[in-house]
């Protein structure tokens, strides 16, 4: 595969595009005002847009290993400061997805490569939920660990200050779970989605994580 094909196929691509609604990137070029924040995996079976069907502006995408949102990634906090605080997103969606490679290679020993120390958080996970899982057959084991991972990073979400700020503020915004399936194209609500301090407490047990020292 060249870069002289994608600037080809880009060109086909553009052609259609603007053939189907001649102002779409003129409007584009006014102004993004996407719905959704997208936080999923790097993994090339899982390209967001395309996935639930969305146009160019209609989601702000950020992308890891692992479908992280580590509460002391600044990549993270930027992507989300930007779509809370700027565009207004009403949806962070947190895409994990099945077959995943961040997940299998935290349930197994560690390497030497970056991406070990970036998918700790996912190994704690694990440990944190090993009764479980080792009950588990392999491969749903690993599965199991991708919709653990997207639950845990719905609570990171959830208890991050700018979107409790926000919800101070009264701006709508739902946090939900979802998973993909890379063998069927299918993606799933892992259900339980939070939009309010109330009902993190409801699913999560905690005040977002605030203990009174008071
Ligand atoms: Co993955």
């Amino acid at each position: 595969m060249s870069i002289e094909r994608l600037i080809a196929n880009n060109r086909v691509w553009s052609k259609a595009k603007t053939e189907a609604d001649p102002d779409f990137f003129a409007r584009l070029a006014l102004q993004q005002a996407p719905e959704y924040l997208w936080i999923g995996c790097s993994d090339s079976r899982v390209p967001a847009n395309e996935i639930v069907g969305l146009d160019p502006g209609e989601l702000f995408v950020h992308r890891n290993v692992g479908n992280l949102a580590s509460p002391q990634d600044a990549n993270y906090l930027a992507v989300l400061q930007y779509s809370v605080q700027v565009l207004k997103v009403r949806h962070v969606l947190v895409v994990g997805h099945y077959d995943c490679g961040g997940v299998l290679a935290a349930l197994r020993r560690p390497g030497h490569g970056v991406v070990d120390h970036w998918i700790t958080p996912i190994r704690e996970l694990a440990i944190h939920h090993r009764a479980e899982l080792e009950a588990l057959e392999p491969e749903r084991r690993r599965n199991r660990l991708a919709e653990l991972n997207v639950a845990r990073q719905v609570q990171h979400v959830a208890a991050n200050p700018l979107v409790l700020q926000a919800w101070a503020r009264g701006q709508g915004l739902r946090v939900h779970g979802l998973c993909y399936a890379t063998e069927n194209g299918e993606l799933r609500d892992l259900g339980g989605s939070v939009g309010s301090p109330q009902e993190v407490k409801e699913r999560f047990g905690s005040d977002v994580g605030a203990i009174d020292a008071s």
